[in-house]
């Protein structure tokens, strides 16, 4: 059985800087309001004509986490991309990607498991890694959120919180120490309708929606019930992280970095919190990003590396909670 290692990691946002005072042009919302409940200050915004899209950010994340585990895209044996927010309806982003990079015929899976999906995206690598199948996989997150949201009074309490991004990371085949210790996954489908996107699908397809009452019922823009949320992730979080922790026989002091997925500021220092954990022990920057749901993580983990935050032998524990429900922790020593 071998083990993996992120070799390499990468991200890009757009240039487009949105404030929260941008949105109060928009909407009836204030800057106080926003950062109180969600310490997020900005975001980024694809811009039309900027050229980005979903996949067109994860292949230039991806260009720079290849680079940096100076891996060529002819070595990659596998793309596995994490987004709700596809360019297509189908098919998935992965192929887009493959096709962008000029990755040869390799398998490309897409995950669907919205704020969870870098962490899910993470675990299936792990799995093909550990069996011997494949040496490095590209696990992708990155979202298009600003294309499909309202930005009308009637969506403020969700369009503020979301933001466009993508990051990306090299799975590889661990030659030395360390590496990926334990992934947990979990899902728990009795609450799929408190965070969720109704149309169009199968369920509200396109000439249902039109003939619908938009001021009525409007199944083609997110709902959350934010309180319901907020309740369910701080318990879910903590759980999964102390699962894996268990797993490995850790404790919460033995976290050199805790990324969790840039749910809302609020959410991630309730965590840091109740696990006793201080400031240098957990990475947050969804004040500059908004939530980039399956991007956040990558995007985080990317920047913490960056800043030096990350060293060899840290151990670094991964934590998400989203739509589904679904949750799940990544446990690795870097
Ligand atoms: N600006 C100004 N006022 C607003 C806004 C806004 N953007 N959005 C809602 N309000 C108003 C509401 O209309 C309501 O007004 P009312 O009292 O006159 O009816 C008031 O503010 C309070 O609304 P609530 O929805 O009760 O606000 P709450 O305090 O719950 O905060 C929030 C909302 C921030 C979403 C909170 O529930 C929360 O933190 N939830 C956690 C869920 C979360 O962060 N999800 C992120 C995405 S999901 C994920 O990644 C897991």
């Amino acid at each position: 059985m071998f083990t993996s290692k992120i070799t390499g990691l990468g991200h890009y946002v757009p240039e487009n800087v949105v404030t929260n005072d941008d949105l109060s042009k928009l909407m009836d919302t204030n800057d106080a309001w926003i950062q109180e409940r969600t310490g997020i200050k900005e975001r980024r915004h694809i811009k039309k004509g900027d050229g980005n899209s979903t996949s067109v950010m994860a292949v230039k994340a991806s260009k720079i986490a290849l680079e940096r585990a100076n891996v060529s895209p002819k070595e990659i044996d596998m793309i596995v991309f994490a987004t709700l927010s596809p360019d297509m309806y189908f098919p998935g982003g992965g192929v887009q990607v493959q096709e962008l990079m000029g990755m040869r015929t390799i398998p490309a899976l897409d995950v669907r498991n919205q704020c969870s999906g870098f962490v899910y995206a993470m675990s299936v690598a792990d799995q093909f890694i550990k069996t011997g199948m494949y040496k490095n996989i590209l696990v992708i997150g990155a979202e298009n959120h600003s294309g499909g949201l309202d930005f009308t009074t009637r969506g403020r309490g969700v369009s503020v919180i979301f933001g466009d991004g993508a990051g990306a990371a090299v799975v590889s085949r661990n030659e030395g120490e360390g590496g990926i210790l334990s992934t947990h996954l979990h899902s728990e489908g009795e609450h799929k309708d408190q965070l969720s996107l109704q149309g169009p699908s199968t369920e509200y397809w396109v000439p249902e929606i039109i003939e619908k009452n938009p001021q009525e019922d409007i199944p083609y823009y997110p709902y959350m019930d934010g309180q319901f949320v907020f309740k369910h992730a701080v318990v879910r979080f903590a759980e999964v992280i102390n699962e894996g922790l268990k797993a490995n026989n850790l404790e919460a002091s033995d976290i050199d970095m805790l990324i969790p997925h840039q749910a809302n500021l609020r959410i991630s220092q309730f965590i840091q919190k109740k696990m006793r954990l201080s400031d240098d022990q957990v990475f947050n920057n969804i004040q500059k990003y908004g939530n980039t749901t399956a991007a956040s993580i990558p995007i985080a983990l990317s920047e913490a590396w960056e800043e030096g935050k990350i060293k060899e032998g840290d151990l670094v524990v991964l934590a998400a909670f989203g739509s589904g429900f679904t949750w799940g922790s990544v446990i690795m020593r870097w």
